[in-house]
């Protein structure tokens, strides 16, 4: 018998809330004992539109949508901002059941790693790039949680947002190089009407600086627009103009690279439709990341 610690219903459909892995695994074994297909969207949570069109296309492509909210303390450095990272679980769930998830699965971090856990999932050879060369452990966090996600929920489908399009490049790696089971679906950026790509870590800026972190995607912008208009393939050029684009007194460039779309490596041929623009800055205390493909 499950014991579900939320239902909301709004007279029409329920939305359950799940904390127990046990639990939420029995729910899943018996949607798939009914031939149902299941499509899981992980999320930490403070949900915005990017994550709402998640839940969309998992809406779309599934029998049942899971949304899973857990903010993961093993993808957080020591000086990072896992203490502060939003959390707004009530107003999360009103979003996922106007947006038609079924479940949400939001287990305590306790419940997810034993006192003494230490196994991990790594992923070595995308990691060390881009992000990975300033957060050396972070990958390994998330390629860890995602994977005991997908063995709790036991996902048909898992869709990931652009915006993270390295995360999703190491996902799509592991889930090939482990023959995990699940179809990895990517969905699109959203952005702000400034161009500001939309991220939870967006509510640590000011109404002024939301404004003036617009000059992120610009930049992205900018760069893209030196490959296509003006045909350089020079990829120094390209990044060292989308440096200069972003660069002003609230902004230190973390990295911009040209990767390959698919897989996020570095590449040393700039082809059209084939690379990304990625970034990542700090614009006063926020660490932004965005990217564009070109
Ligand atoms: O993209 C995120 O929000 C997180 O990295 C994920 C995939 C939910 C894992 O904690």
């Amino acid at each position: 018998m499950l014991s579900i610690y939320k239902e909301y219903t709004d007279g029409v459909k329920s939305m359950k809330i799940i904390k127990s892995p046990k639990e939420m695994t029995d729910f899943a074994l018996e949607a798939k004992a009914q031939n149902k297909t299941i499509a899981l969207v992980p999320t930490m949570g403070a949900l915005h539109e990017g994550h709402l069109s998640l839940i969309d296309k998992a809406r779309s492509s599934a029998d049942v949508v899971v949304v899973s909210i857990f903010v993961n303390p093993t993808q957080f450095g020591p000086n990072e901002d896992f203490d502060k990272y939003p959390r707004q679980l009530e107003e999360d769930a009103k979003a996922c059941q106007e947006r038609g998830a079924d479940v949400i699965f939001a287990p305590d971090a306790s419940d997810i790693y034993a006192p003494d856990a230490s196994t991990y999932v790594c992923e070595e050879s995308i990691s060390t790039h881009l992000c990975g060369k300033s957060r050396p452990k972070h990958f390994r966090g998330v390629t860890t949680v995602v994977t005991i996600l997908f063995n709790i929920v036991r996902p048909n489908i898992a869709v990931f947002g652009e915006k993270d399009a390295q995360q999703i490049s190491i996902i799509e790696r592991m889930v090939r190089d482990l023959f995990m089971d699940v179809k990895i679906l990517r969905a699109p950026i959203v952005r702000d009407s400034n161009g500001l790509a939309l991220s939870s870590r967006n509510k640590y800026l000011d109404t002024l600086e939301r404004q003036g972190a617009a000059r992120v995607h610009q930049s992205l912008l900018a760069g893209k627009r030196l490959v296509h208009d003006e045909g350089c393939t020079n990829i120094d050029r390209v990044k060292a103009l989308v440096i200069n684009h972003v660069t002003n007194a609230k902004t230190r460039v973390i990295y911009v690279d040209v990767v390959d779309a698919s897989t996020s490596l570095p590449v040393q041929t700039l082809e059209k439709g084939k690379c990304r623009i990625s970034m990542a800055v700090w614009y006063g205390q926020t660490r932004l990341i965005d990217n564009i493909l070109i």
